[in-house]
């Protein structure tokens, strides 16, 4: 029988669907494996359930040994899988598209509106019990209402993003590789500007971009330069794709409005520079931790691996 490693607990409806093709072993610890446990843990195994946090590279594979066949990444994001060495080595791998998408999106305009009318701050006067009252002046801030959202990265979860910001009347901006098809750009009213203008000209920037060579410090200090001073960034897509430290300074000094991140450039870690800023709104990283989005997720990595045990194609591959 096929043995299946799953590197950190899932819920149990994906292990199930395991075992219905395979031994499956869980690592139980509650951290991410360390690069040597992690090339332990998968030695022998035909298929293997990353998460992000696990480096997926050519010596993994090796020590996994040649029956490896599948690692499914359970995560949209698959920057930390060296795609082109693990499928040279005849390895599929897959990732979860599609069903994280609304819950990401809800995640992004959440944080976004927690920064626009200061709700984090709000509660964190609350909690420290510092007196208030009302006062037409008192905690404004700004609406979304005929404001100009910029996407980068018109896929399905920017779309998302973009169909919940219409619903709050903004117009819609992005940039990206390509052109979204007639269709998105018409139901969206989107218009399609260079990197450069939509960054002048954006009151939200929102970040949704795979982590690669050329997306890692997107938003750095010149970007940040060409940004208007009132400007938001929304960077639920991955850390390195913004330049922390130059946001904290950006922020610090009010050369921009806002930032809104669910994502950091060295998890867990969250530089210190932004925990002391009031017109930053965070998540520890929690875009599409719902219950159900995060079974989802794990059932389609585990029906992925399912799938190339047994000799079907996967549900969604990743292709180099
Ligand atoms: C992803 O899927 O890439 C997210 O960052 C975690 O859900």
């Amino acid at each position: 029988m096929s043995r299946v490693v799953v590197t950190r607990a899932v819920p149990e409806s994906a292990v199930e669907l395991l075992r219905e093709v395979a031994e499956v072993e869980v690592c139980d610890q509650d951290r991410p494996l360390a690069p040597e446990e992690l090339r332990e843990a998968v030695n022998g195994a035909d298929g293997v359930v990353a998460m992000l946090h696990d480096r997926i590279d050519a010596e993994l594979v090796e020590a996994a040994g040649e029956q490896l066949r599948v690692v499914a990444n359970v995560a949209v994001g698959y920057d930390n899988i060296d795609v082109p060495a693990v499928s040279e080595r005849g390895v599929t791998v897959t990732n979860t598209p599609g069903v994280l998408t609304d819950a990401t999106a809800d995640l992004a305009f959440g944080l976004l509106l927690s920064v626009t009318r200061r709700l984090g701050e709000g509660e964190r006067l609350l909690r420290s019990r510092t007196p208030w009252t009302f006062r037409l002046d008192f905690m404004l801030g700004t609406g979304l209402q005929g404001k100009t959202l910029g996407v980068v990265g018109l896929g399905g979860i920017g779309q998302a993003v973009a169909r919940r910001a219409r619903a709050f009347g903004m117009h819609i901006a992005y940039t990206g590789r390509r052109r979204a098809a007639q269709e998105v750009e018409a139901e969206l009213d989107a218009r399609y500007l260079p990197m450069e203008e939509l960054l002048r000209t954006a009151d939200v920037i929102s970040l949704h971009c795979p982590l690669t060579e050329q997306t890692h410090h997107l938003v750095d200090d010149g970007a940040l330069a060409a940004m208007k001073p009132t400007a938001i960034v929304v960077n639920t897509s991955r850390g390195p794709v913004v330049d922390e430290k130059a946001l904290a300074r950006a922020l610090r000094e009010g050369r921009i409005g806002g930032a809104a991140l669910d994502v950091f450039e060295n998890e867990p870690e969250v530089d210190p520079g932004l925990l002391e800023l009031d017109n930053v709104a965070m998540a520890p990283h929690l875009g599409s931790a719902t219950t159900e989005t995060r079974t989802a997720m794990a059932e389609l990595a585990a029906r992925n691996v399912a799938a190339v045990l047994t000799g079907e194609p996967p549900l969604t591959p990743v292709t180099a």
